[in-house]
């Protein structure tokens, strides 16, 4: 099975990711790093170790991360996912605690116990990765796969009229991750809006039986009639297009490799992501850019997690 290390800041769209994971037979999560952003850091860890609880896998290790960006401070995003960052919904705790160590070591250890084979996933602001790759610069050589959930690559913003919540929430950090490793996946927030679910679909995938539709009806239902109102017909979940896309490589249909950075400062740009479409900067070709995923693989993927 696939060693798959997860960073993520759960997020009703990164628990369902989570859940994914979670669930798939060829791969196995070795360990979520957790990362401010959606909510505040004690959030995304409680988060966590309740999504893991009910997957039936509290053998997940669970690893407290940065609790904030790099260098300035930024909004999270509890207008979406709730105070709590899983909907508000009154679940219980989960009984287990994390893990002492900080995200950034771990991200460094198990890239050593699995050198060569991890799979890394970022599903949240990059802060823990920059911060792992500040530490050890050469992280990426032991590194297989990197897929991240974020920017917007032609301009089309979730939080500004440029830029995606993720990497608006800590540029400084996504500059840093996107120059350090020569090839990565991105699923962006344009490719998750060409790949969105029909609420009517998702209503019916949450009616299944058992605990885990269950748990996720309730803590997306205020996430759901959020984007029902803001959106429209079709759910955007950015976390769970990526995460296919990492288990899943041979449902992308199309993808274009290009040089990838980030629009740093304080201007109205901060955090857009920056491709040079054209290649007109003579820079390498680094992101694969997911443009297409097979939309049955996706639904099929999320139906399976859920059941
Ligand atoms: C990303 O921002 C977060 O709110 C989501 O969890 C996702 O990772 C989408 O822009
Ligand atoms: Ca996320």
């Amino acid at each position: 099975r696939i060693p798959l290390l997860i960073d993520t800041d759960p997020g009703v769209d990164d628990a369902l990711a989570l859940l994914m994971a979670l669930a798939d037979a060829r791969h196995q999560v070795v360990g979520l790093t957790i990362a401010a952003g959606n909510v505040g850091l004690e959030h995304t860890v409680a988060n966590a170790l309740r999504i893991c609880q009910v997957a039936g896998r509290d053998d997940v290790p669970v690893f407290p991360g940065c609790d904030r960006p790099l260098l300035h401070p930024s909004p999270d995003a509890a207008n979406v996912h709730g105070v709590d960052g899983l909907g508000d919904a009154g679940l219980p705790p989960a009984t287990r605690a994390a893990e002492a160590r900080h995200a950034a070591e771990a991200i460094i250890e198990l890239s050593h116990r699995h050198a060569g084979r991890l799979l890394l996933v970022a599903l949240g602001p990059l802060t823990n990765i920059a911060l792992a790759l500040r530490l050890d610069p050469t992280l990426p050589s032991r590194i297989a796969r990197l897929v991240v959930m974020g920017g917007a690559v032609t301009g089309h913003g979730n939080i500004t009229p440029s830029a995606e919540f993720n990497v608006f929430f800590d540029p400084e950090a996504a500059h840093i991750v996107f120059g350090a490793f020569d090839r990565f996946d991105l699923a962006d927030w344009e490719a998750t809006v060409a790949h969105g679910f029909l609420h009517e679909d998702v209503d019916r995938w949450l009616a299944a039986p058992g605990p885990v539709a269950a748990f996720y009806e309730a803590v997306s239902r205020h996430a759901r009639r959020w984007s029902e109102d803001a959106r429209g017909d079709r759910w955007f979940c950015a976390d769970a297009l990526a995460m296919a896309m990492a288990l899943r490589p041979g449902a992308v249909l199309e993808a274009a490799e290009r040089p990838v950075d980030v629009v740093l400062g304080r201007s109205a740009a901060r955090g857009a992501t920056l491709v040079d479409w054209q290649r007109q900067l003579g820079r390498p070709d680094r992101a694969r850019i997911l443009l297409r995923y097979d939309q049955a693989a996706l639904e099929a993927q999320v139906r399976e997690a859920l059941a």
